[in-house]
């Protein structure tokens, strides 16, 4: 099944425009059509970072399940974890289509999707349904329109409190036209500031301490990375995401996909995401959690992400190319990168290459 969609499944939906194509892999994972996938457990891979546990460090990033129309079967197929959203107060329909786009040459995907998503309370609806404990992390976001951005990740917190297992307050899309000043110092600081103040209130009312992360962009200045690990610190954020698309469009081949708004994922990104995690892990210390996102394709890929600096890995665009195999396929791989490693936890190579990644220029 895995190897029938390499060949034959990606060549059919590579005949659909990506978003169409989408739709009818969510249809697939919804339907059973895409098998559970048997991955012998490996205490090795297993980790408790920001005071959860995962069974393995391989997670699906935000914007592939942005409905919650099918965390547990993204679960079943291998990832240690899933991120839904990035959800909204209310729904919005996002920018015209097309608006995701492939750089089949450079395995890169651009897309302006604008934050499409049904809104809090569609999405609260399918949440709560889910029975099972497997860890979804749920993303948010505020809307165009909103007059008072900060609000709408305050009325994410509280609207998912009870089915969040973390929160990722994503700040740095480069499609919601000024979304990413929330990375300047002072709107974060006040962000943070309100974010953890209303998490604080709803921890103390339920009795439970739910994580918040932050997700930041990879194209930021030595000050702006200042900025972020200074604030992340002084607001005892529970953990960074590093990193979304970049608007940069250095090295591509496919110079006609290459030319459309939006931000860059995929293979392109890599170099540039683990760098800027490097970089980060730097300047914040050993503590904190990061969670590397980027262009992770392989076990190698996703183990280097660890050796620059992440405690966690989550991927999107590898599995436009590979298929829902891949991330079976990269947490047996990790397995075996472990046995030539001959760690006995993965935990043991985090930051290993900090120092190398963190002084390339990209
Ligand atoms: C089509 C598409 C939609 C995305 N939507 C979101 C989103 O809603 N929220 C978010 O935080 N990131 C979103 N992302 C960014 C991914 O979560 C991830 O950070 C980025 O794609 C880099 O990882 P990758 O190279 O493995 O794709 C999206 C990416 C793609 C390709």
């Amino acid at each position: 099944m895995i190897d029938l969609f390499k060949h034959a499944a990606r060549k059919g939906l590579f005949l659909f425009d990506p978003e169409t194509a989408h739709g009818m892999s969510i249809a697939a994972l919804k339907s059973g059509f895409v098998p559970a996938c048997a991955i012998p457990p490996d205490p090795r891979l297993r980790q408790t970072v920001a005071g959860l546990d995962f069974a393995n460090p391989l997670g699906m990033a935000a914007g592939f399940d942005k409905n919650a129309e099918v965390p547990e079967a993204l679960l079943k197929i291998g990832f240690g974890f899933t991120e839904i959203g990035t959800v909204t107060p209310k729904p919005q329909s996002g920018n015209p289509r097309p608006r995701i786009f492939r750089l089949v040459e450079d395995e890169g995907v651009i897309n302006r999707l604008g934050f499409n998503n049904e809104g809090h309370d569609a999405v609260f609806a399918r949440l709560s349904r889910i029975s099972g404990n497997g860890l979804i992390g749920v993303n948010i976001g505020a809307n165009k329109d909103s007059d008072d951005r900060i609000d709408d990740y305050l009325k994410g917190i509280r609207r998912f409190y009870s089915v969040a297992r973390y929160f990722t307050a994503n700040i740095s899309s480069p499609n919601t036209p000024g979304l990413r000043d929330l990375q300047a110092r002072a709107s974060l600081a006040a962000l943070l500031s309100a974010a953890l103040a209303a998490r604080d209130e709803e921890a103390a009312k339920s009795g439970r301490k739910i994580p918040v992360f932050l997700k930041v962009a990879p194209d930021l200045t030595e000050e702006g990375m200042d900025d972020i690990a200074a604030e992340a610190l002084s607001h005892a954020l529970d953990g960074l995401i590093v990193s979304n698309t970049t608007l940069a469009r250095d090295g591509l081949r496919d110079q006609r996909q290459a030319k459309e708004t939006g931000g860059l994922s995929g293979k392109p990104l890599f170099e540039k995401s683990t760098a800027v995690l490097a970089k980060i892990r730097k300047r914040v210390g050993p503590a904190l959690p990061i969670i590397g996102v980027g262009g992770v394709s392989s076990a190698e890929t996703a183990l280097e992400k660890i050796k620059a600096g992440a405690d966690l890995v989550q991927l999107y665009s590898g599995m436009v190319y590979e298929g829902p195999g891949l991330p079976g396929e990269i947490v047996r791989g990790l397995s075996k990168l472990l046995d030539r490693e001959k760690v006995s936890s993965i935990r043991d190579l985090r930051g290993s290459r900090t120092d190398y990644w963190s002084a390339r220029n990209v």
